[in-house]
């Protein structure tokens, strides 16, 4: 679905990922881990081309087309999705009238009003969200937590077939988090071609959805991969390698 090749990707004037390379097939749940700082947001924004992440060398393929020449607004109508680590606050726009501009334009047609109401109406619902949220300004104002819950319902409307999940599970409180892991294995089980790439420093939402791959991003590209229990050891011990290999052999023969 997604070909990541040789990125290389500028933020100001400091190269952040250098020969950056990831493929995610349809289906596929793959979870990015890394220190704060590595790098982690600048590929999901490089990925739906923010302009201020400038891509100096590499092709990103999605479907079989390269989409590194296409503006952000081609690559969400070909379904690629971000719900972004710190949430845009849209003063005026309400987060009714945003999204069905969003699936009016994502469909080539103006949505039906009933039909629209009727599908927001029950994705509120589903994420146990207040109805009034729908008629406020896109975020504005609303918690930390509610933002991210924010980005779950720009999804389930929106249905896009890569999703990208930049720390949705941080500043959510315990039952919110909850909320938005069954939301999001909901979302999984009903469209079984979607793939996900997932940044996290936890695995609690790993619980609700679980990765085929953990990578770890260092030095601008992925330096370690694994399984789910690769997670679980950077949990842990963070990312002392010395000591994950250490736990890993613990398990197994002893060489010494
Ligand atoms: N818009 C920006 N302007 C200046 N520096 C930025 C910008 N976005 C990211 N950076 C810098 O690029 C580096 C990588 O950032 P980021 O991708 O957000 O890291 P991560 O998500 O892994 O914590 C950091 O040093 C960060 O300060
Ligand atoms: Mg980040």
């Amino acid at each position: 679905m997604l070909k990541i090749k040789n990125l290389s990707v500028k933020v100001e004037n400091k190269t952040i990922l250098n020969d950056f390379n990831l493929d995610i097939n349809d289906g596929e749940v793959h979870v990015i881990m890394g220190p704060n700082g590595v790098g982690k947001s600048t590929l999901t924004k490089a990925i739906m081309n923010d302009p201020n992440y400038k891509v100096l060398n590499g092709d990103i393929t999605f479907d079989g087309t390269s989409i590194t020449d296409l503006t952000t607004d081609q690559r969400a109508r070909m379904g690629l999705f971000l719900a972004n680590q710190n949430p845009l606050e849209i003063d005026g726009v309400t987060n009714s009238d945003f999204l069905r501009t969003a699936l009016s334009s994502k469909e080539g047609k103006n949505v039906n009003l009933y039909s629209f109401i009727k599908k927001i109406d029950a994705a509120v619902d589903d994420l146990h969200m207040p109805n009034e949220m729908v008629h406020r300004s896109v975020n504005k104002g609303f918690s930390g937590g509610e933002k991210k819950k924010n980005e779950i319902l720009q999804m389930k409307m929106l249905e896009p077939k890569f999703v990208m999940f930049d720390e949705i599970d941080s500043g959510v409180d315990v039952d919110s988090l909850k909320i938005v892991g069954k939301n999001i294995n909901e979302y999984k089980k009903a469209n079984p071609k979607t793939s996900y790439l997932i940044i996290t420093h936890y695995t609690h939402l790993l619980k609700y959805i679980k990765p085929d791959f953990v990578h770890v991003l260092m030095n601008g590209h992925i330096v370690k991969s694994g399984d789910y229990s690769l997670a679980k050891k950077i949990e842990e011990n963070g990312f002392n390698f010395d000591k994950i290999v250490t736990v890993a052999n613990d398990g197994c023969d002893n060489h010494e």
